[in-house]
Parts: C-alpha cells; sequence; structure tokens
C-alpha cells in the first residue's frame, strides 16, 4: 500500500510517499525555522500561512522524487494533532481534498504517533510491549505501548517539555533558534559537570518538570554573558541534566513494564548524548534500544505515513469529517 502523508503541525511543511509502512520512497521537509527565527519561537499565524503557500509545491516534489503521480497512490494520511491548530487545518484541508478528489481512503494521525511510528521505518522487527519515550518541542512523553495503537501515558512534563527547555534556555545564552541542537553543538566543548546544577525532578514520579532547572540556567547565566567557555560548560550541564532525568525515569519505567522494545522519539532524539545515555543504559539492562536517525527524529511526514499505514491496517479510517484539533489525546 502506498501512503502519501502529510504533516504541518507547526514549522515543517512536510510531506512524503512511504510503500508498505516502511519504505520511503520520497521524505520532503520544507522548513520555516528562518521565517521564525527572527522572534525566537514560532508565530502560529505565519506558520499556518507558509503552510499554504508551501504544501503544494512540496508535495509535487514528493511525488517526483517518489517517481510517482497521484494516480498511483492508495491512501492519504495527515497528521490531525496536537499541534497549532491553524497549522494543521492547512494539512487536513489538502489532505482531504486529495482523498475526495481521487477517491482514497483518509486517515488522521496524532503527531506523537507519528514520532513513535519513525522507528517502524528503520527498523526491522519492534517487538510489543514496547516502553516510548518522546521527547520534542512541545511533549515529553513516557508511553508505554502493549500493541500497535494501543497507548498508555505512564508520565508527562508538569511544565515545558524537554525541546522546549533546550530551546528557552539556548535563547537566553544568545544562541541560535532552535536551541536544541546548538546546545547540543555547544555542549561537546564544555565540561558537563563545570557548572552546579538541579536534577529536574528527580524523584519516584514518572511526571517530568523542565521550569526549575530553566530558572537555575537562567541564575548560573547571570555575569557571565559572552564569556564562550562558560557557555560551552553550561550547555554541556544543562544537557546533562535533562538526558539522566530522562534516562533515569524510562529505565525505572522499563523495570515496570518489562518492554520487549524501548523507543526514542520527538526531536531531541536526536540528541547525540541522550542517544548514547540512553543506548548504554538499556544495554546495561539487557533492553533492546530502537531509535531512528536524527532527520526522522525530527518532524517529517515519513514518520505520519508509517503510523497512518498501521491505522488503516486497523481499520481506522477517517471521514471527510475529520478536524484538526490542537491537543489531540494519544489513543
Ligand atoms: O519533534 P520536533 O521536530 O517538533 C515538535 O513536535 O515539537 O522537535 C523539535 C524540538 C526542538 O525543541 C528542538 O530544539 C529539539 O527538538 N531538538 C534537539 C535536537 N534537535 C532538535 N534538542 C536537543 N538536541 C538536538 N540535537
Ligand atoms: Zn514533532
Amino acid at each position: 500500500m502506498r501512503v502519501l502523508g502529510i504533516e504541518t503541525s507547526c514549522d515543517e511543511t512536510a510531506v512524503a510517499v512511504v510503500d508498505g509502512g516502511r519504505t520511503i520512497r520520497s521524505n520532503v521537509i520544507a522548513s520555516q525555522v528562518d521565517l521564525h527565527r527572527r522572534f525566537g519561537g514560532v508565530v502560529p499565524e505565519l506558520a499556518a500561512r507558509k503552510h499554504m503557500e508551501r504544501l503544494f509545491p512540496v508535495l509535487d516534489e514528493a511525488l517526483e522524487q517518489a517517481g510517482t503521480s497521484l494516480g498511483a497512490i492508495d491512501a492519504v494520511a495527515v497528521t490531525q494533532g496536537p499541534g497549532l491548530v491553524g497549522a494543521l487545518t492547512v494539512g487536513v484541508a489538502a489532505a482531504k481534498s486529495i482523498a475526495l478528489s481521487l477517491g482514497l481512503p483518509l486517515v488522521g494521525v496524532n503527531h506523537l504517533e507519528g514520532h513513535i511510528y519513525a522507528n517502524f521505518l528503520v527498523h526491522a522487527e519492534i517487538e510489543f510491549p514496547a516502553l516510548a519515550l518522546i521527547v520534542s518541542g512541545a511533549h515529553t512523553d513516557l508511553v508505554a505501548m502493549p500493541d500497535h495503537g494501543v497507548y498508555r501515558v505512564l508520565g508527562r512534563t508538569r511544565d515545558d517539555a524537554a525541546g522546549e527547555a533546550f530551546d528557552k534556555i539556548a535563547r537566553a545564552m544568545g544562541l541560535g533558534y532552535p536551541g536544541g541542537p546548538e546546545i547540543d553543538r555547544l555542549s561537546r566543548r564544555g565540561d558537563p559537570h563545570a557548572v552546579l546544577l538541579p536534577l529536574p525532578m528527580a524523584n519516584a514520579s514518572w511526571d517530568f518538570s523542565f521550569s526549575g532547572l530553566k530558572t537555575a540556567a537562567l541564575r548560573a547565566l547571570r555575569g557571565h554573558e559572552g564569556d564562550q567557555s562558560y557557555l560551552a560548560a553550561l550547555a554541556a550541564g544543562v544537557q546533562r541534566v535533562v538526558v539522566e532525568v530522562l534516562v533515569q525515569k524510562t529505565m525505572r519505567a522499563a523495570e515496570v513494564v518489562g518492554p520487549k522494545s524501548v523507543l526514542l522519539a520527538g526531536g531531541v532524539a536526536a540528541n547525540t548524548r541522550l542517544r548514547a545515555e540512553m543506548d548504554s543504559a538499556a544495554h546495561a539492562r539487557g533492553c533492546r534500544l530502537l531509535m531512528p536517525p536524527p532527520v526522522l527524529c525530527t518532524d517529517n511526514a515519513a514518520m505520519i505515513a508509517a503510523a497512518g499505514f498501521y491505522r488503516l491496517r486497523r481499520g481506522q479510517q477517517a471521514t471527510l469529517a475529520l478536524a484538526a484539533s490542537s491537543d489531540l489525546p494519544l489513543e
């Protein structure tokens, strides 16, 4: 089954063609970071307008790169939410018109589910039960997944998401946007133990909280602005404590869930230290850790097509009443 995936939940206009839920024929991503950079964050109204302008050119490019045409597509999968509702609506409206005009099945995909399914694009045999850590700019969710399409949220952030914490701290440090990759890069030059920072919410709960770390980092920054070696140490320190708490809680949940696979997902899963530390912690406990390559960690439409494929296989087709939702629960 050849699925056309469409993703417009935030600031990436993305279209992909995926065969059988696994074979990526094309995965085109038009990033809007240059547009939003000067505002230090995504401006929802501008994002929606840009999606409107770019979606069909991106679609053309995705079809061309896949060496296919709309006539050879079997189904259309689109991100329904969560995300910016105006931005999502552009993708949902486009997906509906394509499905309606070609008489194709339509499927709405949860963006977080999409992040999880990025793993299914690259790893052949993912065994259940699985435990997924979704870490993105908007979410930090620890999810038990007994089977395809079944989700039990064990813990989530009570305030800022991990990526949001990186972005806000990076912004205060005068680094580029988005901040996560900048912190990752700068950390390589700093001693992660040089600046004293609290381990965020290092208690038994499976919930996360990163706003206290943000406050501590901003306080630590005072008087050191522009000091390059201090900034590198601060970045490395922030990255160390965020990664430590993510790894600790995931491994604690793994002891209870007993997963056959641990899945890392979302933009922050591209983080070098998180990938390395989670890998060694999982290895030490005999868990199988799977993660997508960095390009499939951040927002893309191939992951939406993959998740859509499995939804269609379960008969979960959407009607033309499908509507974008800013806070769609994972279910
Ligand atoms: O999944 P994603 O592309 O969009 C959302 O669904 O939010 O995630 C974007 C987030 C941003 O906060 C960005 O700073 C973070 O992922 N990110 C990283 C890295 N690459 C992207 N954070 C830490 N290290 C990275 N290498
Ligand atoms: Zn995302």
